[in-house]
């Protein structure tokens, strides 16, 4: 299976970037390293472990999840997603790359599935906004609660009211037939209340950590329900498996990403941007943010060295009027990596108005007189803008944006943390540093078990 990504690294080499070039040279440098790291990798995966990296070929609970949504579909007008952080990014990213912008306002013959709203967060402006949409009529209102833990304040106290407004709808009975629990499949909280109340559930498999599980029942539910090819996505995966396989770190695209970025690291450039040129791709960038932090911003045990990159999302062509100042002209102390669509699911031709008026005439007169058009030649300005102030970019370049192309990318930007956390000596898959909050937000509210604050 051939991937359908493009790396493009012309612009970390370049000569125009003086000082900041990277050289070949020293990126084959780290090739020796890379080659143990992959070579680590591939036999810990052997024994189990790096878990996210079976995924597409063990396509958990794919049947079942076709199973519910055909049960479920003709009976459901809106789709409620309950969850945080890796329980919620990917659902929201795969949502707006592969249906159309607006979605929800569809009419629902023209949307391929029930509205579908994710509710990552607890603000009570944003949660009665929704809850208005689904009590029009609760009976065609599907809850999806997502939690590995089972523990997450944000998502229990959620779906205690949405729980409880069901019941007040529906009544117990048809309460409990609204409501999907995706979790651990033998512990936690929210796997207790399963069993108890006999809601019908999903699982988070066991040793996928939340941000890598968009590709597990946690992500492929709600784009299933919404019409997504999942089928595609994770042969999008599949795909990436065997490149990113690739032992040879010349020719992974993992590796090199993950060199590119751990060799500028070491030359102080920190911040790590992306910047979609689509809008579909723009949550994309979100889920990227919180892959790349959580899993690599962490202590070194080995010397005790705050290590990790700070991940920024920008959007194409719109941040070029808010962020590129700063990235041309501030500190040169970030990487740009750019998404690019090479065919966009609809391109608008730009007229020709004001023949008079050059000002206006050139783009619709333009080769490259179409939006797409325009958006990709801002996208090549910008890259070619930054290369004169001796900013570096890469490109990850998708023929266009489909379910095959986005499992592609998912599973690209995942398999570089496990090479990264090597190369930097860190472990990717925890976050102990989210812990501290989890437990004073559990003292402050009261929870039994929590009295004495964690603070000492
Ligand atoms: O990536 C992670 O592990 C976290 O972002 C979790 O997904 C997030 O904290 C939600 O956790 P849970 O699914 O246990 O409710």
């Amino acid at each position: 299976m051939t991937i359908q990504l493009r790396l493009d690294t012309t612009y970390i080499h370049d000569s125009r970037l003086g000082a900041h070039a990277l050289p070949e040279d020293q990126i084959a440098g780290l090739h020796g390293r890379l080659r143990e790291v992959l070579d680590e990798i591939a036999n810990e995966r052997r024994a189990g472990q790096h878990r996210f990296r079976e995924l597409p070929h063990l396509r958990i609970q794919v049947d079942e999840i076709k199973q519910i949504v055909a049960e479920y579909k003709d009976q459901t007008d809106n789709l409620v997603v309950l969850g945080i952080g890796g329980s919620a990014l990917g659902n929201i990213a795969l949502q707006s790359a592969l249906n159309p912008y607006g979605y929800n306002l569809l009419p629902a013959d023209q949307r391929k599935g029930p509205r579908l709203f994710v509710l990552d967060n607890v603000d009570p402006v944003a949660f009665e906004a929704v809850m208005a949409f689904c009590s029009e009529d609760w009976s065609r209102t599907l809850i999806n609660v997502i939690s590995k833990s089972g523990e997450t304040a944000e998502t229990s106290a959620q779906f205690l009211i949405v729980r409880d407004r069901l019941i007040q709808a529906l009544g117990e009975e048809e309460a409990r037939r609204r409501i999907i629990v995706t979790t651990d499949p033998a512990h936690g909280t929210m796997r207790g209340i399963v069993d108890r109340e006999k809601y019908r559930s999903l699982v988070v498999p066991d040793g996928v950590g939340g941000r890598f599980s968009v590709l597990t029942p946690v992500g492929l539910f709600s784009a299933a329900m919404c019409g997504i090819d999942i089928d595609g996505l994770l042969d999008g995966a599949a795909a990436m498996d065997q490149a990113v396989s690739d032992p040879n770190p010349a020719t992974n695209p993992a590796a090199r990403i993950a060199a590119i970025h751990h060799l500028y690291m070491e030359r102080g450039k920190r911040l790590h941007v992306m910047m979609p040129y689509s809008q579909q791709l723009k949550d994309m960038a979100d889920w990227y943010c919180q892959l790349w932090a959580e899993s690599l911003g962490k202590i070194r045990p080995s010397d005790g060295q705050n290590v990790g990159p700070t991940p920024i999302k920008a959007l194409g062509a719109t941040d070029q009027h808010s962020q590129v100042q700063l990235y041309r002209e501030g500190p040169n102390d970030k990487v740009i990596t750019f998404l690019e669509v090479e065919e966009f699911d609809v391109d608008t031709v730009i007229p020709r108005g004001f023949k008079d008026i050059e000002a206006m005439d050139y783009l619709g007169r333009s080769r490259d007189g179409t939006l797409g058009g325009l958006l990709n030649t801002e996208k090549k300005a910008t890259e070619l803008a930054l290369l004169a102030s001796g900013r570096p970019s890469l490109t990850i370049r998708f023929p266009s944006v489909n379910a095959r192309t986005v499992g592609e990318f998912i599973y690209l930007y995942e398999s570089v943390i496990p090479i990264m956390g090597k190369l930097q000596g860190i472990n990717p898959y925890d976050q102990p540093a989210v812990e501290l909050g989890k437990q004073l937000t559990f003292h402050f509210m009261g929870r039994q078990g929590y009295e004495k604050s964690p603070m000492g």
